[in-house]
């Protein structure tokens, strides 16, 4: 259920609609429409029912490397048959509108699902990587594709090594080109969105609080409050798939 006065977002979209420059953030929580489960819900969420040191850091891996491919297998398994929802489609449809009228868009997301470019966003800078692609895990040689069958987790093409995901582990360095993208789009915006995260894992959590510091005006689009809140000049709380659609301008 939506509940702000209409008029912030009616708001939103004037500034969204005359803005230079548009940096947009997401979490997890734009995919929950799309059926894939959020981290820190209580009750459904990821970490409420593994533990991430166990299964999201190098040292898991090394540890029991065939328990943690499976359960990236898994996962990787329910992306595959998910679906873009409103709110991704909707943020695909700003980044036409903001290019046909000359404004700089950059989607920067946590998210490993792909979904976005699945749903036609073009400037997609994944922070926290891919779960569809692996790397080998001495080397980082990328791939797209691998053997199922034989050893798990099977080996690198090139190297031999142990193939894992393609993401960012706990203790593990963000992408430089990532990060960096990430940061130029932030610092340089007018308009900062921050849709569905929680607004806990750093450097992510920083970025709407150095685009306000950099004169930005923030959005945040929440069912719930996070630590983001207090520096958001305008709150929508509400689902993506529900807020998105009418952030477009008409
Ligand atoms: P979280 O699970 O921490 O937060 C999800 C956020 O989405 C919460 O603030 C929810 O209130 C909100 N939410 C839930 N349903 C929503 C909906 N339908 N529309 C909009 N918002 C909704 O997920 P992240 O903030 O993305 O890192 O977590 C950040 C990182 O922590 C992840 O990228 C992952 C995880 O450990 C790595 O894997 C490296």
């Amino acid at each position: 259920m939506m509940a702000f006065m209409p008029d912030q977002l009616t708001l939103a979209r004037e500034v969204i609609s005359r803005a230079r420059s548009i940096a947009i953030l997401t979490g997890a929580g734009i995919s929950a429409e799309s059926g894939i489960g959020t981290f820190r819900d209580a009750l459904t969420g990821l970490w409420a029912r593994f533990k991430p040191e166990e299964l999201a850091t190098a040292e898991a891996f090394l540890a029991d490397p065939k328990r943690v491919w499976e359960w990236y297998a898994w996962r990787r398994t329910t992306v595959a048959q998910a679906l873009p929802n409103a709110g991704h489609a909707a943020l695909a449809e700003l980044e036409r509108q903001s290019i046909a009228r000359d404004a700089d868009f950059t989607l920067i997301t946590q998210n490993v699902d792909g979904l976005h470019h699945v749903a036609g966003s073009r400037n997609v800078v994944e922070l926290h990587g891919n779960i569809r692609r692996v790397m080998c895990f001495d080397h980082h040689h990328q791939a797209v594709s691998w053997s199922e069958v034989g050893e798990i987790p099977p080996r690198c093409a090139q190297c031999g090594s142990m193939l894992r995901p393609d993401v960012v582990w706990f203790g593990e360095m963000l992408p430089e080109d990532a990060l960096d993208a990430a940061m130029r789009a932030t610092r340089s915006c007018d308009v900062f969105l921050s849709v569905g995260t929680s607004s806990v894992v750093e450097p992510a959590a920083s970025l709407p609080l150095v685009a306000r510091q950099a004169g930005a005006m923030v959005i945040e689009v929440n069912p719930d409050t996070t630590p983001v809140t207090a520096a958001a000049q305008i709150s929508l709380r509400g689902t993506a798939g529900e807020i998105l659609p009418g952030l477009l301008p008409h």
